[in-house]
């Protein structure tokens, strides 16, 4: 973990996700009368954030301080595919294949092209960093409006760890990259993601 990790109330309190569009109300409607699908979508959605860093650090081993930062957070969202499994486990769900992502597919669309290995890692950490936002905000739509206890709970401590995952990558693009370049790229990228979930159809079975 970087060290001067920030916490969950100083991100919010700072509006440190910077989220252009807030989530459609009516999807935490329907995601909580689809907790089976919703689960199954968001176990995937671990393994992929695990996936992800994993794939970060054998693509660009050459980036010390990335790697050391992203091995842990390789177990965190393993530890969460693990307990999202739990969840569904003990619900008596089944568990099944992986969807297609649109929203993942069109932010990788989205990836610039070409430059130097720290310019096309820095934006992979800022992809990497707006899906742990929007997991953020999603998962606190869950926190404050499901009506089971304990998934209220597991909701809440996990919008904790993403955030800091959210602050490991903005601070590992500005390490890699000029700081007031990242900004401006960060703001791209966030004007992208509105549109793009502008245009996507609101479903209670995906976590986007
Ligand atoms: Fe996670
Ligand atoms: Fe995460």
């Amino acid at each position: 973990m970087i060290k001067d990790k920030m916490s969950w109330q100083e991100s919010t309190k700072n509006k440190m996700l910077r989220l252009e569009l807030p989530t459609d109300p009516r999807w935490v409607d329907i995601a909580s009368i689809s907790l089976e699908a919703i689960l199954v979508d968001h176990a995937y959605c671990e393994q992929k954030a695990a996936s992800s860093c994993i794939s970060l650090i054998i693509k660009y081993p050459e980036f010390d301080e990335m790697v050391d930062v992203l091995t842990p957070v390789v177990a965190e969202e393993w530890q969460h595919f693990d307990a999202v499994m739990q969840q569904i486990r003990k619900r008596g769900y089944k568990f099944g294949f992986p969807r297609k992502d649109n929203y993942v597919v069109q932010l990788q669309s989205f990836l610039k092209k070409g430059g130097s290995r720290s310019d096309q890692l820095t934006e992979l950490l800022l992809m990497n960093a707006l899906i742990e936002a929007r997991s953020c905000e999603r998962f606190k739509l869950l926190w404050k409006n499901l009506k089971d206890k304990e998934l209220c709970d597991f909701y809440h401590e996990l919008m904790i760890s993403e955030a800091g995952h959210y602050v490991n990558f903005i601070q590992l693009a500005k390490k890699y990259k000029d700081p007031e370049m990242v900004e401006l790229r960060w703001q791209e990228w966030l004007e992208h993601e509105k549109e793009v979930l502008k245009d996507l159809e609101i479903r209670g079975d995906r976590m986007h």
